[in-house]
């Protein structure tokens, strides 16, 4: 299963994707804006273990992740996926980080661009979610430039540098991404 875009590649995480993505996502500017509490003392065991989670997570619709490559070169540039709410599975929270190297060169908004297509002409959902928090003007942006529109500010809901933190909610509906994208 490959998504194809201007900029990158989707495609499903592989157990030899592991240590590039246990290098990148570990990088204090990286995993400072992602919710994964475990992530301060990642191993590069458990790296493995949520890639070879990844199936099992995909049968059981509960999460669909993908790890995004440049579409020149194939290199790695980050991970981002589908998290589908529990109760309703006809909505999700979407999640993405690039690694440091490559910010900046257009890749997340490719990124979501693409998530956004597969979500709600793929998987049926009628809205899809994302938070970010209030001081990541990165993230800030992209959601922006993709169509999301804020909702609310979740006060202290997450944690940057092991502090609480603000984070904002933003969100796209199915019938808005249609109208921007003239129902393609
Ligand atoms: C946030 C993040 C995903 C942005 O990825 P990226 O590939 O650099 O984003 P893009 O290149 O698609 O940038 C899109 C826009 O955001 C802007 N932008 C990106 N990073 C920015 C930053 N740190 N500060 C201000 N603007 C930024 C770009 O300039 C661009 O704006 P423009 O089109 O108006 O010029 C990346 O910095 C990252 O992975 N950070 C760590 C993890 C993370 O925050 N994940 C998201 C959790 S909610």
């Amino acid at each position: 299963m490959k998504l194809v875009g201007e900029r990158v590649i989707l495609r499903y995480p592989k157990v030899e994707d592991a240590e590039i993505l246990f290098k990148s996502i570990t990088h204090p500017d990286v995993r400072s804006n992602l919710e994964r509490p475990e992530l301060r003392d990642l191993t590069l065991e458990e790296e493995i273990k949520w890639v070879k989670n990844q199936a099992g997570l995909r049968r059981k619709k509960k999460e669909i992740n993908f790890v995004i490559l440049e579409k020149n070169t194939k290199k790695i540039v980050g991970v981002c996926g589908h998290h589908i709410s529990k109760r309703h599975n006809n909505w999700s929270e979407i999640g993405f980080w690039i690694a440091k190297p490559y910010w900046k060169k257009g890749y997340a908004t490719d990124t979501l661009r693409l998530l956004l297509k597969y979500g709600f002409k793929d998987l049926g959902f009628n809205r899809i979610e994302a938070r970010c928090l209030t001081n990541n003007k990165g993230s800030i942006r992209v959601q922006e430039k993709c169509g999301l529109k804020r909702e609310g500010l979740l006060r202290e809901r997450s944690n940057y540098l092991g502090k609480p933190h603000d984070e904002y909610i933003n969100s796209i509906l199915k019938s808005e991404w249609e109208n921007a994208n003239n129902r393609n």
